[in-house]
């Protein structure tokens, strides 16, 4: 171990994902359990969990019947051989999943995590345009502050600077559109500005009118901007994009990894938009985060184009050893069980309005200079200190931690994702610690 490694030595060894390694092990969050909405840390303070872990935990922690199902699974089959074999509960689950997305959409590929997902939506688009005869149709198109994982296809399409910055040349012939919020004219709003779409998307109609669109493959687009600090496009984003792909025969993605399962009240956030693109992604809610787990979901159009399309043999050269593990899938079908038998997304709909309250009322607190809401899922922006980008947030979230929630922070933002099963005595805390937060932090 090297002199940068502090007193905790046994944990040096661990390189931690996304965390300030140095500053962590100076002074560690340790969660030991959880059950429910709460976590227990590791000095054994309950912390109540406003992030549903990572935007996953929709159903709450531990849920009996999600670690039962992975442990009758997990005596009865461990693992089964995910090419040319497969195991009789991954058909049942794409059933389960399938039934659930807007009618077109009804081919399910199995992944392991979002990242997983983002590359697969990528390679598919690239994929069904060469099968379908249009193999010039290369180029892909993402979005300023755009997450999509951190494979090399999701950094390349995604829009987060320092995760992308440090990883060399990443694919070539990507584009990217302008962040669709605009907080000079949108801070403060109430779920979708109002704002004209195409003050974001005539840049889209300018990069077909460059590039031809017989060489562009795909958009992608994630429905509601998660990772960046929980942003809402204005009304209409989502249809008028639509419009355009459909009409240049540009294929749509929508990156679901965190709206898909409940957030916004429904299924996935295609169905609440009433917009159907021709893939989404999946991943995290849809097992509840018990095991790791991701998917794609694709048209018929595509699946059949793949089918019709190669001669014999595989028709997508593409797959993980982790493809459908059965005991992601158990877990998976456990939590869809959940979501349909105790109704979870009309509850989330019977509280989006309350949420909406309570977020909304932090304004005038200070150092917040943005709210917004949207679904069960809130953001922050929290005015800089010193010109230093994320010092102040960091320190709110920390001071959040020491109150007794977990939040998270990214840049100068705070984003807040409660557990669908909240009531709305259980939101009310969230917004009473977030106060008080505000008025704890220099
Ligand atoms: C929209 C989106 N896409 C992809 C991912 C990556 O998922 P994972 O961390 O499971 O690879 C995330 C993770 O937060 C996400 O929010």
């Amino acid at each position: 171990m090297n002199q940068k490694d502090n007193k905790n030595d046994h944990m040096a060894a661990y390189w931690m994902p996304f965390t300030p390694n140095r500053t962590f092990k100076e002074s560690p969050r340790l969660y030991n359990r959880a059950k429910g909405l709460y976590y227990e840390t590791s000095d054994g303070r309950q912390v109540l969990d406003a992030f549903s872990g990572l935007w996953c935990s929709n159903l709450g922690h531990c849920h009996p019947k999600i670690t039962e199902a992975i442990q009758d699974q997990a005596a009865e089959l461990d693992y089964a051989t995910a090419f040319n074999f497969s195991h009789e509960k991954a058909f049942d689950l794409a059933n389960i999943i399938a039934e659930q997305f807007p009618e077109t959409l009804d081919h399910v590929f199995f992944t392991n995590s979002g990242s997983e997902a983002v590359d697969t939506a990528l390679k598919m688009a690239l994929a069904y345009h060469r099968i379908n005869g249009e193999g010039t149709r290369t180029r892909l198109i993402g979005r300023v502050n755009g997450y999509h994982g951190v494979g090399f296809g999701g950094i390349s399409v995604g829009g987060m600077v320092n995760n992308r910055k440090f990883f060399g040349g990443l694919l070539t012939g990507v584009d990217h559109l302008p962040f669709p919020y605009d907080a000079a004219e949108d801070a403060f709003t109430r779920g979708e500005p109002d704002t004209d779409p195409m003050k974001y998307l005539k840049e889209l109609e300018q990069l077909i009118t460059l590039h031809d669109a017989s060489t562009i493959a795909a958009v992608i687009v994630e429905p509601m901007i998660g990772s960046a600090g929980m942003f809402v496009p204005p009304k209409g984003y989502l249809k008028k994009l639509r419009e355009i792909t459909e009409k240049h025969g540009i294929l749509l993605i929508f990156d679901e990894v965190i709206t898909a399962f409940g957030r916004l009240g429904e299924a996935n956030a295609a169905t609440y938009f009433g917009v159907t693109p021709d893939i989404c992604t999946m991943a995290k809610a849809i097992n509840n985060a018990a095991v790791p787990m991701g998917g794609v979901i694709a048209s018929k159009k595509i699946y059949d184009t793949f089918l019709d399309g190669t001669k014999a043999g595989i028709e997508f050269f593409h797959g993980y050893t982790y493809s459908a593990h059965p005991l992601a899938v158990a877990a998976a079908i456990a939590a869809q069980c959940i979501y349909k038998e105790e109704g979870i997304y009309e509850r989330v709909r019977n509280n989006i309005k309350f949420f909406e309250d309570g977020m909304h009322s932090l304004k005038g607190e200070p150092f917040i200079t943005d709210i917004r809401n949207f679904g069960l899922a809130g953001g922050l922006t929290i005015e800089q200190r010193d010109g230093v980008i994320g010092a102040r947030s960091h320190d709110f979230f920390l001071k959040a931690y020491e109150h007794g929630i977990n939040i998270r922070t990214n840049g100068d933002t705070i984003a807040i994702a409660p557990i669908l099963t909240s009531s709305k005595q259980e939101l009310e805390p969230i917004f009473d610690i977030l106060k008080k937060t505000a008025n704890d932090i220099q």
